[in-house]
């Protein structure tokens, strides 16, 4: 008897049979998705990775005119024992077991032709059969469209990985990294590869710490990124580099976070802004196309992507990656504030006093007055928007929403400005917002960076509401953003200041002198690309000339041997020739995301962890022994195990 895999080899895979197929013998293996015993007759879907293909066991079948395999001519195609044999074991086979079938193709008849299954004309003939593994019963129902909670999934996530989404989804990170490698490596970028155990240097996403055997007491942490050493490389005289590499960070976790994910990492020399933007969007045409996601040619017809002011996206939107898929902008009412004095409503009135009397500046405000007006046709009920209110409680410093709805000749009800407010200032507000009969002013007054992020979030909450964007996945908009030139530095509680993405940015060539004197106003060249709200890549020119350096450290307060403490290697290596450059780095996770429609990252990851941090599968992280932690030098303090340990 023959053997399969040996001398039955497969000769197509679980997608591929058309009726072009028809009277062929053929070999095909894979799992039993789904088993119909009707006694005499017992029909299988059996799958792999390419689909779906419909086999039957019917000793009854009397073949016809066959095409044989090739070199199998003398072998017998229809041995009445082999095919009772086979109809036995499929009697006895149940779902997710291992098989291997020779068959004859034959057409299916007309009336049971299955529409849905790209194989669906076709069935095959089971001539002989082998079982290569049985399954225990699997956790739960492998079929595409589950209710089944995410966590079983996760329990036993190489049986959700076989599900026909979970297997397009991985299919897509494929396709996108052959892009990416493809074109970056046409593009002169060369693939290389950088430590993942690196110095802890502090700043940035909080580390992962590995405490080393052999230097007793100290510790590497993972990298964030390859961030310095791309860097290297520049100085180094590589020219353009870029690599498709894990990074770790310890933060906390959310539908577009994970610890571990991965990058496309680029980093380019002698380059400005501009020259960054092109390479990326030819990078997005190609993997749009590759991934047949959409023709970005038909949305972006000059190839290059609209580029917005970090200032402009926080007025107008509230947040730097502002989903341009709607509109709903928020207006920023702080200098009619002023100029009317609080239009005498108690909680406005001392914001413009202390405008007027020089405590805050108009040019790096600390506290502003803005809008969202939720539209009449939203028709949203009081209780709704008492819901949106308490989805915004989460926000740190949000300490409520005043509303006013507008009634009839502009009057404002629902209000508790409505009793203060003075007719003048009232009206000029209504008339500046272009308010209507039924539409809701919604207020946020106080620190800039509350009030942008509870009226962003409302946004796209009310966004969402409203069905202007969908819950999750897309509808086939695809907004593309680069947002520039946000602040180099943010102020810290105390008045210090730090940098808002890290020290080796470059300050706008016409900030540098502001630097010492007035650090909040330096803008730099930094950019996020974001995609239909998400922030899917960032980066910047950096910081090469070492004067400059030394004046951001002393602006961040950090002086000469704590720098050379931290970055030293760093600061010698830009001392030692490196050339102009810049770079940037996409989320490959969150791409998949966006392209494959998922709702969030761990459906786009193989083995992804939970928003606690936890492979559930392996159930990493684990305790470990006294004796292991003893021989790296660690004590833990931890003194009772954790729930769920
Ligand atoms: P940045 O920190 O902006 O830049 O990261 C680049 C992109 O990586 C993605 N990303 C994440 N994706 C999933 N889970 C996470 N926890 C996570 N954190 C970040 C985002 C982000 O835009 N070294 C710089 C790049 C450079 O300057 O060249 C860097 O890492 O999509």
């Amino acid at each position: 008897m023959a053997r399969f895999i040996d001398d039955l080899k497969r000769t197509h895979r679980c997608g591929q049979l058309r009726t072009s197929d028809i009277g062929h013998e053929v070999v095909l293996f894979g799992w039993i998705a789904h088993r119909r015993d009707f006694g005499g007759c017992i029909f299988v879907d059996l799958r792999d990775r390419h689909g779906m293909t419909q086999i039957v066991f019917d000793t009854s079948y009397e073949t016809g005119e066959v095409t044989r395999l090739p070199g199998r001519e003398a072998e017998p195609l229809w041995d009445q024992s082999q095919v009772e044999q086979a109809h036995q074991l499929a009697d006895e086979a149940r779902r997710e077991w291992v098989i291997g079938i020779r068959g004859i193709v034959v057409h299916r008849g007309e009336d049971n032709i299955n529409t849905n299954l790209a194989t669906g004309e076709v069935e095959v003939r089971v001539a002989e059969t082998v079982i290569f593994n049985r399954a225990e019963t699997p956790a739960f129902s492998l079929e595409d469209d589950i209710s089944t909670d995410e966590e079983v999934r996760l329990n036993y996530r190489y049986l959700d990985l076989r599900r026909a989404p979970l297997q397009r989804s991985l299919r897509l990170r494929h396709e996108l990294n052959q892009a990416t490698r493809s074109y970056l490596s046409s593009e002169g970028c060369l693939e290389l590869e950088t430590p993942i155990l690196c110095k802890y240097t502090p700043g940035g996403a909080r580390n992962f710490l590995v405490p080393s055997r052999l230097q007793r007491g100290k510790f590497y942490a993972l990298a964030e990124s390859p961030q310095l050493f791309k860097q290297l490389f520049m100085v180094a005289g590589f020219d353009r580099y870029f690599q498709i590499v894990k990074c770790f960070r310890d933060e906390d976790l959310r539908l577009d976070r994970q610890p571990e994910f991965t990058q496309i990492d680029v980093e380019l020399s002698f380059v400005n802004q501009d020259d960054v933007f092109r390479l990326l969007e030819g990078l997005m045409f190609r993997i749009f196309d590759e991934t047949k996601t959409t023709d970005l040619n038909a949305l972006f017809p000059s190839g290059r992507f609209p580029q917005m002011s970090f200032a402009e996206s926080m007025n107008r939107f509230g947040n730097d990656k502002p989903d341009l898929r709607f509109g709903l902008e928020l207006k920023d009412i702080t200098d009619l504030v002023i100029e009317h004095d609080g239009g005498e409503i108690p909680l406005l009135a001392p914001i413009a006093e202390k405008f007027k009397n020089g405590t805050y500046r108009r040019e790096v405000p600390a506290e502003i007055v803005k809008v969202f007006i939720i539209p009449a046709k939203a028709g949203f009920s009081r209780p709704q928007m008492e819901q949106l209110e308490k989805n915004l409680r989460e926000i740190k410093g949000f300490k409520g929403l005043a509303r006013a709805k507008i009634g009839e000749e502009g009057k404002w009800t629902q209000s508790p400005f409505a009793k203060h407010v003075s007719d003048d200032f009232r009206t000029l507000l209504n008339k500046e917002l272009g308010v209507e009969q039924g539409d809701v002013i919604c207020f946020q007054l106080g620190k800039t960076a509350v009030v942008n992020a509870a009226l962003s979030k409302l946004r796209l909450d009310v966004g969402k509401k409203m069905g202007l964007i969908p819950n999750y996945g897309h509808d086939g908009k695809w907004e593309f953003l680069w947002v520039v030139n946000p602040p180099l530095f943010e102020e810290n509680d105390d008045g210090s200041w730090a940098a808002a993405h890290h020290a080796f940015t470059r300050p706008v060539d016409e900030h540098i002198e502001l630097i010492e004197t007035d650090p909040g106003r330096v803008l730099c060249y930094r950019y996020d690309l974001v995609l239909n709200g998400f922030e899917i890549g960032g980066g910047s020119i950096r910081l090469h000339d070492p004067e400059v350096q030394q004046q951001v450290f002393t602006a961040l307060g950090i002086d000469h041997d704590s720098a050379k403490e931290m970055f030293g290697f760093f600061l010698d290596a830009l001392r030692s020739g490196a050339p102009p450059h810049g770079g940037i780095a996409i989320g490959m996770d969150r791409l998949a995301m966006l392209i494959s429609g998922a709702p969030n990252l761990r459906d786009v990851i193989p083995f992804p962890k939970t928003n606690q941090g936890v492979d559930l599968m392996s159930k990493a992280p684990v305790s470990i022994d006294q004796s292991q932690l003893d021989e790296l030098y660690v004590t833990s303090t931890a003194t009772k195990p954790e729930p769920g340990e």
